[in-house]
């Protein structure tokens, strides 16, 4: 299990900072933000309403999963999401692959509502396209920045990318710790060095495994060993883009990322329905209803 070091100094002073999740009087009024990582309306609009969740992620694979079949149709239902979260943000996320494209499209996702955020993957996606330029992400993030536009730099799993996203001027990066974690399980060399961080450090075009520059700590830790790197060096530098946990798959995760420091969590609605019961919870509340019973005569 995940077992961090305290909260620096620089992390709680970075915190102090960051905006408020909650109102002046709220004594959770610093916590972390929830949000919902769908694009189902179904799904997130209880979660909102009951005050549990105060933004949304989505992203291609979840809008299609939502049942969106044409771009038209992906731009209905995201408007929907953005007018229900007002003035909450939501990541919009571009599927466009060169700058120009790229910077049409978050022009046309952030006219859908003010509170959009565009998400932007950090890189040049060169297993789309060989010839792609592996700045293309960041010149993105970096002339909307410019722009005065809001975005969410995605598919970040390592902290140079995650570094150069904010220095780009992104309002937030989002680690992907469930996926470091699959790839690990598929990929990693046992004998190897702790950590799939994957940074190129060589000419070629080829990464290598590395260990955990600040964390160290066991290979199963990987992905929330991720973020606690993200969250050390940004408070170290006091960089104020708030680091963005994504691509969670357990409560476990969750209670990790809490100790990790991130500033934001994104959770699936399932894993969300699951982190307030506990077996113990239910039995305690069955033998409390059962000497309650005598209260009722
Ligand atoms: O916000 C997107 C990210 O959370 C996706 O996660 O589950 O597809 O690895 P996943």
């Amino acid at each position: 299990m995940f077992n961090p070091a305290q909260f620096s100094p620089a992390i709680q002073q970075r915190r102090r900072g960051m905006p408020l999740t909650h109102d002046q009087r709220h004594p959770a009024r610093a916590a972390p933000r929830i949000f919902a990582d769908s694009a189902n309306i179904r799904d997130i609009e209880p979660l909102y309403r009951a005050g549990i969740i105060n933004g949304v992620t989505t992203n291609p694979t979840l809008v299609k999963k939502a049942g969106a079949n044409s771009w038209q149709q992906a731009k209905e239902m995201l408007t929907e999401i953005l007018i229900l979260l007002a003035p909450n943000p939501v990541s919009l996320e571009l599927t466009a692959l060169t700058p120009e494209a790229m910077l049409a499209q978050a022009q046309e996702l952030a006219a859908l509502g003010s509170n959009a955020v565009i998400k932007v993957p950090v890189g040049g996606y060169r297993t789309v396209d060989t010839n792609a330029d592996p700045l293309t992400g960041l010149k993105v993030i970096r002339e909307l920045w410019q722009q005065r536009i809001h975005t969410n730099a995605t598919l970040v799993f390592n902290t140079t990318q995650a570094f150069w996203a904010a220095n780009a001027g992104a309002s937030c990066v989002s680690p992907f710790l469930g996926r470091v974690a699959d790839y690990l399980a598929k990929h990693d060399d046992e004998l190897g060095s702790p950590g799939n961080s994957l940074y190129q450090t060589g000419r070629e075009a080829r990464f290598h495994n590395t260990e955990y520059v600040a964390c160290g700590g066991s290979r199963q830790d990987s992905g929330s060993r991720l973020v606690q790197e993200i969250v050390t060096v940004f408070a170290h530098y006091d960089i104020r883009t708030e680091v963005l946990a994504a691509s969670i798959r357990n409560p476990a995760q969750l209670t990790e990322m809490l100790l990790a420091g991130a500033d934001i969590l994104t959770v699936p609605a399932a894993i969300l329905a699951g982190v307030a019961d506990h077996p113990l919870t239910d039995l305690g509340m069955q033998a409390f209803c059962a000497d309650a019973e005598v209260f009722s005569r």
